[in-house]
C-alpha cells in the first residue's frame, strides 16, 4: 500500500446521518398513537469526563425528538438508594431507556446495578441477558460502542465474512462484545490482551484491527499489515506541551501518524469511533421503544 493512502473513516459524519435516520423514525412514532421514546440517564458523583458525557446524552436525546430524563446523585450515593431509583424508572411507563453512567463510586457494586435494570431497557446492552443473546445470536440490546465500531466497518469495507479481526482490550463494554458482533460477521476473530504474547505480531496478521485498551498511541506503525482497516476506540487525553503551559490534547490507542500511511482506512481521534457510540444510544433507545410497544423495529440502513 502506498503511503498516506488510508481512507479517513468519518465517524462525525456516519453518526450525523444514523441521528437524523432515528429522529425521523421518532417523528414517525411521535406521530402516531405511540407515546414519546425516552431515556433515563443517570449520573452517580461528579467525575468531570461523566458529566460531560452525559450532557451531551441528554442534549442529543431531545435533539432527536426523545424525552431526556436526567437523574444527578451525589457520590456518597448507597447501592440501595441507587438500585431504588432503577426500580422506579423500571416501573416508569415513559421510560425506555435506562443508562447507569460508569465508572460509579467504589461503594456501589456496578454489575450488581447494571442486572437490576430491566433488560428491555438496558440501552447500554451491559446486562447479563442482553450479553447472553449477543452470544447467542438472540434479539439483544447490543453494546453501543463496539455497534458504532461494526456499522463503520461494514460502511468501509461492505461484508467483513471471512476476514481476520483482532481485537486489543478485552473489556465488557467494548472488547467482548465486539467479538461477538465480529463473529457474527462471520470474521475470524482473535480478542488479544495484556497478556496476549506477541501482540504486535497478531495484530500485523489483522485484516481488521480495533484498539480499545485506553493506552495512549500503544498501536504503532509497524504492528499493522498494509491495507488493514484499523479502528481507534481510544479516548486518551495527554500532555502537549508543544501546544503551550498546561496545554493538552486527545489521542486514541493507535499512534495515527505512524498508522495513516500503512493501513487502509483508518478512524481518526477525535471524529472517528466516539461521535458513534452516543448515535448508536440513539438507536437503541428507539429499537427498545418499538419491542416494549411491539411495534416493528425500524431498519438502521442509511
Ligand atoms: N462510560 C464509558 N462508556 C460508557 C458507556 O458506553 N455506557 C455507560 N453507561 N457508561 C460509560
Amino acid at each position: 500500500m502506498a503511503a498516506d493512502s488510508a481512507k479517513i473513516i468519518d465517524g462525525k459524519a456516519f453518526a450525523g446521518r444514523l441521528t437524523a435516520a432515528v429522529a425521523v423514525q421518532v417523528a414517525a412514532l411521535v406521530a402516531g398513537p405511540d407515546v414519546r421514546p425516552g431515556l433515563a440517564v443517570v449520573l452517580v458523583g461528579d467525575n468531570p469526563a461523566s458529566a460531560v458525557y452525559v450532557r451531551n446524552k441528554g442534549r442529543q436525546t431531545l435533539a432527536a425528538g426523545m424525552a431526556s430524563f436526567e437523574h444527578k446523585l451525589p457520590a456518597h450515593t448507597s447501592e440501595a438508594a441507587l438500585l431504588a431509583l432503577i426500580d422506579q424508572l423500571n416501573g416508569d411507563d415513559a421510560v425506555d431507556g435506562i443508562l447507569v453512567q460508569l465508572p460509579l463510586p467504589e461503594q456501589i457494586d456496578a454489575q450488581a446495578v447494571i442486572n437490576a435494570i430491566d433488560p428491555a431497557k438496558d440501552v447500554d446492552g451491559f446486562h447479563v441477558v442482553n450479553a447472553g443473546k449477543l452470544a447467542t445470536g438472540g434479539d439483544a440490546l447490543v453494546p453501543c460502542t463496539p455497534l458504532g465500531c461494526v456499522m463503520l466497518l461494514k460502511d468501509c469495507l461492505g461484508d467483513l465474512a471471512g476476514r481476520k479481526a483482532v481485537i486489543v482490550g478485552r473489556s465488557n463494554i467494548v472488547g467482548k462484545p465486539l467479538a461477538q458482533l465480529l463473529l457474527a460477521e462471520n470474521c475470524t476473530v482473535t480478542l488479544a490482551h495484556s497478556r496476549t504474547r506477541d501482540l504486535a505480531g497478531e495484530c500485523r496478521r489483522a485484516d481488521i484491527l480495533v484498539a480499545a485498551v485506553g493506552r495512549p498511541e500503544m498501536v504503532r506503525g509497524d504492528w499493522i499489515k498494509p491495507g488493514a482497516a484499523v479502528i481507534d476506540v481510544g479516548i486518551n487525553r495527554v500532555d502537549a506541551p508543544d501546544k503551550g503551559p498546561g496545554a493538552t490534547r486527545l489521542v486514541g490507542d493507535v499512534a495515527f501518524g505512524e498508522a495513516a500511511p500503512v493501513a487502509g482506512a483508518i478512524t481518526p481521534v477525535p471524529g472517528g469511533v466516539g461521535p458513534m457510540t452516543i448515535a448508536c444510544l440513539l438507536r437503541n433507545t428507539v429499537t427498545a421503544a418499538c419491542r416494549r410497544r411491539g411495534l416493528p423495529v425500524p431498519d438502521a440502513a442509511l
